[in-house]
């Protein structure tokens, strides 16, 4: 089958690959139907997450079909439409009898970083009762790959993490399709005002077209005194990290009011400086997340139901035998005004 390896330090190539398996009974063997590309791949290849091994096969993102299932499978057969979360789930241990399955002992995230990934024409899923979802055989609605990852991420991290409470005020650093997952999101709670930050005029317009109050280009603008302008010279409640380097998580550290959250969403690669000569008497909360995907069925719901439509956050199409351009695609979002792209398995 065909498959995107990590080659070494910038490169992937798409491969030749044996077709996985059955190896534990709790495993499923999933055809991938539709799968997309996520920031943190590019983190994957910027060096970042330096546990992914060179011949992974990256992915961690998708919709398919159920080809095979191990003798402990229940809750899923052959020919089923499935949701694949990112995170890997046992349902047995203490993290996962918590909802922490980011942590989950035996998987967490694994798909596409320790583990082969969903970008290829077949992946295999461990702990497929608990780590899969139904999605009706007759949807073949793109949008659901966008519950895998990008909505739990900016819903979990973000959102439920920053305490966004009708009425406050939310500044989310990064307007990439976390960080727009997070404004979409967002909006279930009603804030009074949600500023993104980036420095992308075309994300900071879609920004806007999602429900963003205002949007500060930061390579244009002082992104402080702006934020200080829009809230009173207080700052906002909540800041979020949707990009993943220093200068913009100090940035949110710097954007908060007495009492405020800052909550990373972001996979950093380098240590950040906390400026807790300024911080220590401010009553602040700062969280860090793995997504759990604990929030994935309730999400499902919104989005089977039209209350959320993430039809938006696509903006390309490939076929698995071209992922190689739209990897190219995807990290130069800027130039090509991309957010997510689909890459369809036309194998
Ligand atoms: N915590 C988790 O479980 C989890 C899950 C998924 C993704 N992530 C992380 O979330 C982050 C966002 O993911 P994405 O897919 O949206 O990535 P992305 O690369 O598409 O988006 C990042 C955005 O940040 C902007 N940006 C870059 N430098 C900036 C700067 N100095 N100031 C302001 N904006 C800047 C870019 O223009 C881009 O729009 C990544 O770090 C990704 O790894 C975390
Ligand atoms: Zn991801
Ligand atoms: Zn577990």
């Amino acid at each position: 089958m065909k498959a995107l390896v990590y080659k070494s330090t910038g490169q992937v190539a798409l491969e030749e690959k044996a077709k996985p398996g059955i190896i534990a009974p709790t495993d499923a063997v999933i055809k991938i139907t539709k799968t997309t590309i996520c920031g943190t791949d590019l983190h994957i290849l910027k060096g970042d997450v330096k546990e992914v091994a060179y011949g992974t096969t990256l992915g961690h993102e998708g919709i398919g079909i159920v080809e095979e299932t191990g003798n402990a499978v229940s809750n899923f057969k052959k020919g089923d439409h499935v949701l694949i979360s990112c995170i890997t789930s046992c349902g047995k241990c203490e993290y996962c009898r918590k909802g922490m399955y980011s942590h989950c002992r035996e998987g967490g995230w694994v798909l596409g970083h320790l583990i082969d990934g969903t970008q290829a024409e077949y992946v295999r899923i461990p702990y497929a009762d608990t780590s899969l979802y139904h999605i009706p055989a007759d949807t073949n609605d793109e949008s659901l790959v966008m519950l895998s990852d990008i909505l739990p991420t900016g819903y979990e991290c973000g959102v439920l993490n920053g305490q966004v409470q009708p009425g406050t005020t939310v500044a989310i650093v990064g307007a990439g399709p976390v960080g727009l997952a997070a404004l979409t999101t967002a909006q279930f709670f009603t804030p009074a005002a949600i500023i993104m930050i980036d420095t992308d005029n075309n994300r900071l317009d879609v920004a806007k077209s999602m429900g963003a109050t205002h949007a500060i280009n930061s390579s244009q603008e002082n992104v402080i005194e702006a934020v200080m302008a829009l809230t009173d010279y207080e700052g906002v409640d909540t800041a979020m990290e949707a990009v993943g380097i220093p200068a913009t998580f100090e940035l949110c550290t710097q954007l908060i009011r007495p009492g405020g959250k800052v909550a990373n969403i972001g996979v950093h690669g380098k240590s950040v400086s906390l400026a807790m000569e300024e911080l220590w008497s401010k009553n602040i909360t700062i969280t860090t997340r793995l997504v759990d995907t604990c929030t994935t069925p309730m999400l499902l719901k919104t989005v089977s139901s039209k209350k959320l439509d993430p039809s938006a956050f696509i903006t390309h199409r490939f076929t698995l035998s071209d992922i190689e351009s739209a990897y190219k695609t995807f990290g130069n979002a800027a130039k090509e005004k991309a957010l997510k792209v689909i890459i369809n398995n036309e194998y």
